[in-house]
């Protein structure tokens, strides 16, 4: 394992005014997108729609990396280069989604945990051979009554240091993402207990694992009211308490924190992000790797028609712009209509 290595890639990943684009749905999951815009969930449909959020104009200015599905990691681009290199001339940084989903955890009460490390070490090779530098592995911990348990914390928090030692090993830098999910109606203070709980854990495991702090980035979610809740925290309350929580949980070696937009709308988590930024400096960087709030509108705008690709492209180029504004506190809610 070369560290320096690992470093200036996860540095690269979290570059000034830079965040990552997840467009590494899998086939499932693009296909309830997809059927939102009542288009076929086809593999050349796929394609195409990935092609044109790759090959939005200046889109380098914004996006630092992009995390890929397996099937698009062999796709290619009009010109017949395959994504990974196509990226990687763009000056992109092609990573990929290596877990296989969040599985019943046998003996609990209706919670998950994330499967994949079965030939892990093989796969990781093959990807790196076709360009991936960095992977994703999310683990999902849900709230609820009696929920996580203790049980499901440490199971997924073992399973993501597991994954991150493989990683670091094949010498791509896993992307370590603890989703609390916002499902359900409960309180800011009851993330924050459980994503801190979540966090410590996590921590504890990479350690124990041997994993290089300074070679992983570290996905959350934000420490946010439940989508159901009533009187849901505003933006400045949702920015210093993820902010507080992180403070306490992520070793300063970690050289930078992106987010999950984990069902906040586009605007939302482009001005939570922006909230926190503003109230730094912070040890690590503060940016996003989003996936629905990067990528809701241009999927809207694009509506599976030809036609649509500029107007696809436009929102896209937007919503980066405005999330790279986030990343030094830039960003204003009057912006989206002055575009
Ligand atoms: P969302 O931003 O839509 O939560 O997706 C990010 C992601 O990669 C989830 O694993």
């Amino acid at each position: 394992m070369n560290v320096e290595s690992l470093n200036s890639i996860a540095q690269a990943m979290v570059a000034p005014n830079k965040g990552i684009l997840a467009a590494d749905e899998s086939t499932p999951t693009i296909g309830k997108r997809f059927a939102n815009i009542n288009t076929e969930s086809t593999e050349e449909n796929r394609r195409t729609y990935r092609n044109m959020l790759f090959s939005t104009p200046n889109i380098s200015d914004y996006i630092s990396g992009v995390i890929l599905f397996e099937e698009t990691l062999k796709q290619s681009n009009d010109a017949d280069l395959l994504f990974p290199d196509y990226l990687t001339s763009l000056g992109i940084i092609p990573g990929i989604k290596v877990d296989k989903g969040a599985q019943k955890l046998a003996g609990s009460n209706g919670e998950t945990v994330t499967e994949g490390l079965d030939g892990l070490r093989e796969r990781l090779s093959d990807y790196y051979s076709l360009g991936a530098r960095f992977a994703k592995w999310r683990a999902v911990i849900h709230i609820g009554s009696n929920k996580p348990s203790d049980y499901a914390i440490d199971t997924n928090a073992h399973a993501l240091a597991r994954y991150s030692t493989l990683c670091q090993e094949a010498q791509i830098v896993p992307i370590v993402e603890p989703e609390v999910l916002m499902d359900g109606d409960h309180s800011l203070e009851r993330c924050y207990e459980v994503t801190s709980k979540v966090l410590g854990t996590v921590f504890e495991a990479l350690d124990k694992q041997n994993v290089a702090l300074n070679g992983i980035i570290l996905k959350p979610n934000m420490v946010i009211s439940g989508s159901d809740a009533n009187n849901r925290a505003d933006v400045a309350t949702v920015a210093s308490a993820t902010v507080n929580c992180l403070t306490k949980h992520v070793p300063e070696e970690v050289p930078g924190i992106a987010f999950l937009s984990g069902g906040q709308t586009s605007e939302e988590a482009t001005a939570h992000l922006s909230s926190m930024n503003e109230l730094g400096p912070h040890p690590w960087q503060l940016s996003f790797s989003y996936g629905r709030a990067l990528q809701a509108l241009p999927l809207k705008a694009w509506s599976g028609k030809s036609e649509n690709i500029t107007l696809g492209q436009k929102e896209f180029s937007k919503r980066s712009r405005l999330n790279s504004l986030a990343r030094t506190g830039n960003y204003h809610p009057q912006m989206e209509s002055a575009d």
